[in-house]
């Protein structure tokens, strides 16, 4: 589905609930399906990241029921059954390599498979720490498939390259029926909703800073409320904060501190966003935010703040061509292996709307306060966020903007489209 967006006259107003959080949606199905007895999901990301994990369970045993699209049941006997097709992770680099870390530990084997994008992403990054578990994974050099030979596995004490919580998880999961005690170090702390999540099912899971370990563990079914995605939020954030005349209301946001760079970084560039009515649901830290159109200045994004941050680069990004100075972004090379090599693909595409973006190996260098020209057709490379992304610039530029396959957005956010119109 192509679709074509045009220079918005005036500002965005109202209100809008924003949808579940990917990442907590994810873990609340695999989880629950790891816990035995019966755990009530509320407020799921019904898109089809989250779809591909719930299935993959369904697929190893697991009694998962949806009462509507954003409540389901989840009934398990607290262990998985052998299924011997390949199980498909769609698009989900989450569920891939999360589900590597549960899958390494079982008595059978198993072949995660994903699509076009996720076959060409890197999964050593899991396999390595694993292996050191004893987990036997075959792979195409380093990349799906993934035929995973289930094995008892033993503790390990690993101090991760990468500020990576899909690595972090993918370990702790695997530590959850290891023998001894697992520990993760990483070198920046990356979002924490394993860690959250796993202990308010029962795990035996202790952090200190930016080290994790966790003991062999059964967990405890319960019910789970899922917070607002403040990674989709963003679009909407950076939509109000450009689009003159905007004052909005997000709600539900999940304002986990580690997941709300875009937060600082917004008040670090001068923007006017309040954070009003904060509270706890299932562990997570949740309020609403009112954001208005806002005179912004140029800051620099790197080191710890990137893992903060990383899903909202892209839309970053754009905020940043709209504030006064260059906005330097560096230390975020880890933005190469997502859906799509979002430094390439940003620089490419904004350079199509008439864009000054220089590339850097790690990041990017924005020019401030440019007026963005648009007329042109834009690739959004089997990318959600790439896509929203361009959407949101469509609407302050000169000339209609064409995206092109826009029906990426179902990855992470199906409600998009309806959620900006009501605003
Ligand atoms: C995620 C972690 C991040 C993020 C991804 C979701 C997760 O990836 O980019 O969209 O749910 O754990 P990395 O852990 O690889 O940085």
């Amino acid at each position: 589905m192509d679709i074509v967006v045009s220079c918005l006259k005036k500002g965005l107003r109202g209100e809008i609930v924003i949808p579940a959080d990917k990442s907590i949606s994810h873990r609340a199905v695999m989880f629950s399906a790891l816990a035995k007895g019966k755990s009530t999901i509320k407020n799921f990301l019904y898109a089809a990241d989250c779809r591909s994990t719930a299935g993959l369970f369904k697929n190893l045993g697991v009694d998962i029921e949806f009462i509507n699209e954003n409540t389901l049941t989840v009934n398990s006997k607290g262990i998985l059954s052998p299924y011997l097709p390949p199980l498909d992770c769609g698009n989900s680099g989450t569920t891939m390599r999360l589900v590597s870390g549960i899958l390494a530990g079982q008595r059978f084997d198993s072949t995660l498979i994903g699509d076009e994008s996720l076959s060409k992403r890197p999964m050593k990054r899991v396999i390595t720490p694993l292996s050191l578990m004893g987990a036997e994974i075959e792979s195409n050099d380093g990349r799906a498939p993934l035929k995973i030979h289930g094995t008892a596995l033993h503790s390990i004490e690993y101090n991760s390259p990468i500020a990576s919580a899909q690595v972090k998880s993918s370990i702790l999961l695997a530590g959850l029926s290891a023998d001894g005690v697992t520990t993760v170090i990483e070198p920046y702390k990356s979002r924490n909703h394993t860690e959250i999540l796993l202990e308010y099912m029962g795990a035996d899971i202790a952090v200190e800073e930016n080290r994790v370990s966790i003991q062999k563990s059964s967990l405890t079914a319960r019910d789970i409320f899922v917070a607002g995605d403040i990674s989709s939020a963003a679009f909407f954030i950076v939509a109000a904060l450009i689009v003159p005349d905007s004052d909005i209301i997000i709600r539900n946001v999940g304002l986990n501190e580690t997941r709300t760079g875009i937060i600082d970084v917004v008040k670090r560039m001068g923007g006017n966003l309040e954070i009003l009515d904060e509270r706890i649901v299932s562990g997570e830290k949740i309020g609403d935010l009112r954001i208005r159109y806002s005179d912004l200045k140029s800051c620099e994004i790197n080191g710890a703040d990137i893992p903060r941050l990383i899903d909202e680069l892209p839309v970053i990004a754009l905020l940043a061509t709209q504030a006064e100075g260059e906005t330097r972004i560096t230390n975020a090379e880890d933005l190469r292996n997502k859906e799509a090599d979002r430094i390439t693909a940003v620089v490419t595409e904004f350079r199509k709307l008439g864009i000054d973006i220089d590339e850097l190996p790690d990041g990017f260098i924005i020019n401030g306060k440019q007026k963005i020209a648009g007329g042109s057709e834009v690739e959004v490379y089997h990318d959600h966020r790439l896509a929203m992304t361009l959407y949101i610039a469509g609407l302050i530029a000169k000339k209609e903007t064409l995206v092109k396959e826009f029906q990426w957005v179902d990855i992470s956010m199906p409600e998009f489209l309806s959620l900006i119109q009501r605003l």
